[in-house]
């Protein structure tokens, strides 16, 4: 029987010869709108073509009067979209709300064939993904679907940090995993009040010049979410999932939001999620290898041949380390291009 994994390969990264037993689909935003929201909903047609990925958000920002006219308004749309090459994903409400296991039942059920991937928020460990695991499996076999709905976890609570490397094997349909920096800053009691992002008073301060006693020493911010994703990019990859950096909330700060991305980008996600159209743009640049980065890498696979041995290029000492670092960049390339 085929497993959830090879209806979505990750890319092999680095192979010598990699198998993909069916297309890598682009996810370099997902971007989220409200199913319930009438004016976002007739604006999906419209915005489908410009994204990756488009997500029905049942859980936080819906409130709580509205998660029934949420739901019913992601069953319409899905059934009456023309979604072309986009995915189409959704994300439940937490598995200890009221609303999750219908959700799950009614989505499973009415639209199962246009789901791509579940999300699930607050996954604190491998039983929450088993238990989302056995009622898809239920939901499919009685909805006679011939392909597997995917599952993608939030890393939003310190539970689910401490558990990660479960949670990212804990079922072949794992999809990925997105940290999710507002629920995960209140679950570890942090205390900044933002959506993702840095904070002015997160800093390391540089040491005084010598004779410069009294002038202000320069400040720079680090990033909060290092260690985090960091953690998850290697759950993620010894797991055979993909790796996403969540929300940033500030949606003005563009250039916050592209220097998150990007150092999201360079630790190994793959993409990011998109609360505004803004964003769209500035996923699609951070996600996509830039143009002088493909043909260097390209130029290194070049010279190196069997991708063994050592080539000097430009003073730059190359071996079979950096061609397998020059193959993922331009297997991304590629795999976008297609
Ligand atoms: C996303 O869900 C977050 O909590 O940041
Ligand atoms: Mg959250």
């Amino acid at each position: 029987m085929r497993s959830a994994k090879d209806f979505f390969r990750p890319l092999a990264v680095g192979a010598p010869a990699p198998v993909r037993e069916v297309p890598f689909r682009p996810s370099r935003m997902i971007h989220f709108f409200d199913p319930g929201n009438e004016k976002m909903a007739a604006k999906v047609p419209s915005i489908a073509p410009t994204v990756d990925v488009l997500l029905g958000n049942l859980e936080d920002a819906v409130p709580a009067d509205r998660k029934e006219a949420a739901r019913a308004g992601l069953v319409k749309i899905a059934r009456t979209t023309d979604f072309g090459d986009t995915q189409l994903w959704t994300r439940i409400n937490s598995l200890d709300s009221p609303w999750a296991l219908d959700d799950l039942l009614t989505l499973g059920t009415e639209v199962g064939d246009r789901l791509d991937v579940v999300m699930v928020p607050k996954v604190e460990g491998a039983q929450d993904i088993h238990y989302v695991d056995r009622l898809l499996a239920q939901l499919e076999a009685k909805a006679g679907l011939g392909r597997p709905i995917l599952v993608h976890a939030i890393l939003e609570t310190a539970a689910g940090v401490a558990n990660v490397e479960e949670i990212a094997t804990a079922s072949p349909r794992m999809q990925g995993m997105s940290l999710g920096p507002a629920d995960l800053a209140a679950s570890r009691r942090m205390k900044t009040t933002r959506v993702g992002g840095g904070h002015p008073g997160y800093l390391v301060r540089e040491d005084p010049a010598p004779g410069a006693e009294g002038t202000p020493r320069p400040t720079y911010q680090q990033d909060l979410w290092h260690y985090t994703i960091a953690r998850m990019v290697d759950a993620c990859a010894a797991g055979g999932i993909l790796p996403y950096y969540g929300p940033f909330g500030d949606i003005k700060d563009v250039t916050g939001c592209e220097d998150q991305f990007r150092n999201a980008f360079l630790l190994g996600c793959v993409g990011a999620w998109s609360l505004h159209p803004v964003q769209i743009d500035i996923a699609k640049r951070v996600f996509s290898p830039a143009p002088e980065d493909v043909a260097w890498a390209r130029r290194v696979i070049g010279a190196m041949g069997d991708g063994t041995g050592a080539v000097m290029i430009d003073g730059k000492m190359q071996d079979d380390a950096t061609y397998k670092q020059c193959r993922v960049v331009v297997e991304l390339a590629d795999a976008l291009a297609a």
